[in-house]
């Protein structure tokens, strides 16, 4: 791998009582887009801040391409103009009494740059984000996906190292969103940007990322590709929070033949063995109570009487009309849980229905 672009080494920052971010250790490689997902107050622009140098951390040391921007022990602490980053704020906060160009100019004009390099580099970064055409307009006379791209010109304008995004479409209606999620990774690849990310938005954060730190109260929980994360989760925060989860109590049943799950109330009982770990089922212990996981688009739903593998039988409780597919609320086993299903697939409140668990799919845990 080449030499990573940011460094983080056992990088501590706190206030007060609070520790905004607890002694984390990452590094990204050029060109790859790094997000830090998590819920509100987890640290997230704590850590995007210590980056910019808008923040002095209490400990450890980041490292811009290899050389330390910030060591408190050495007494070392680059200022922010120093460290040639670009950044979208969470507030993204253009000027509205400036035009479109001179809102992307100000950096540069900041740096005193030359006339003919700030027009020339203006016009680029606004050709860039698709705004070619409006460099004159005043930035309130704009749409709110388009003062999103000149937010973003502006953080492109001086090619940064590293390009720091705190929740940069959180002021879009979701449509837009979407599409700039699109544009950004499109454009991130294009101009071979090295990105740090900030979102709490689980599918922005899946769909933009080469990789994906999951935050919870100043420490990562896991670091991994976006598959990763969500089908190897490492801890039940990271389950939790990426994505839903369901979950079945039963009793272990364990023999040569096999290792098996019995759900309450007779509803049925799904195989443990095969794509679970050995370590897993070693865990497991004959006639003891054990609760397994899944993801409840891995639950597949159909009329009752199938009699196959793995199922647990339920009742349909609740039925909304979404549109384009049906929401099932159903009780099997003692819970309540919520499915979707393609609109083919009518079920009305009160019928009884099979539950098809994939035991490929499945984590399970002692209780
Ligand atoms: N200047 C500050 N003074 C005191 N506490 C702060 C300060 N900035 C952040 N904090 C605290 O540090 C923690 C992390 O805050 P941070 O802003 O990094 O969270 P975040 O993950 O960006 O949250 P959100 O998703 O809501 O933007 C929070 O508990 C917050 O209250
Ligand atoms: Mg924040």
């Amino acid at each position: 791998m080449s030499d990573p672009v940011l460094e983080f080494r056992a990088v501590i920052k706190r206030f007060g009582a609070v520790n905004a971010v607890d002694g984390v250790s990452f590094s990204i490689a050029p060109g790859e887009v790094f997000t830090l997902l998590g819920p509100s107050g987890c640290g997230k622009t704590t850590t995007l801040r210590l980056v910019a140098g808008l923040e002095e951390p209490d400990g450890g040391e980041i490292l811009i391409r290899g050389s330390a921007v910030a060591a408190p022990a050495r007494g070392l602490f680059a200022a922010p103009e120093k460290r040639q980053l670009g950044m979208v704020f969470q507030s993204y906060a253009i000027w509205p009494h400036l035009s479109v160009f001179e809102n992307v100019a100000f950096p540069l004009r900041v740096r005193k740059e030359s006339q003919d390099n700030v027009r020339k580099r203006v016009l680029q970064a606004l050709d860039v984000v698709g705004l070619g055409g409006l460099a004159e307009r005043g930035a309130t006379q704009l749409s709110g996906g388009q003062q999103q791209r000149v937010a973003l010109a502006r953080a492109l304008v001086y090619e940064p190292a590293i390009l720091l995004l705190d929740e940069p479409l959180s002021n879009l209606d979701a449509k837009l969103r979407e599409q700039m999620r699109v544009e950004i990774r499109a454009l991130q690849k294009k101009l071979g940007l090295t990105v740090l990310y900030v979102t709490h938005d689980q599918a922005e954060a899946m769909t933009l990322s080469d990789r994906i730190a999951v935050v919870n109260r100043g420490r990562f929980e896991q670091i991994g590709a976006p598959e990763e994360v969500y089908e190897k989760p490492a801890t039940l925060f990271v389950a939790e929070f990426l994505g839903r989860t369901v979950s079945f109590e039963g009793k272990v049943a364990k023999s040569v033949a096999g290792c098996w799950i019995e759900f309450a109330n007779g509803a049925g009982r799904c195989a443990l063995t095969g794509a679970l770990s050995k370590a897993m089922t070693d865990a497991l212990t004959d006639g003891a109570m054990a609760r397994v996981f899944t993801r409840p688009e891995d639950v597949e739903i159909s009329a009752s009487g199938g009699g196959k593998a793995n199922q647990l039988a339920g009742t349909i409780e609740q039925v909304a009309y979404l549109g384009d597919r049906f929401e099932y609320h159903v009780k099997a086993a003692g819970v309540s849980l919520v499915l979707l299903a393609p609109k083919k697939q009518r079920f009305n409140a009160g019928d009884l229905v099979q539950l098809t668990l994939d035991p490929a799919r499945l984590n399970v845990r002692p209780v």
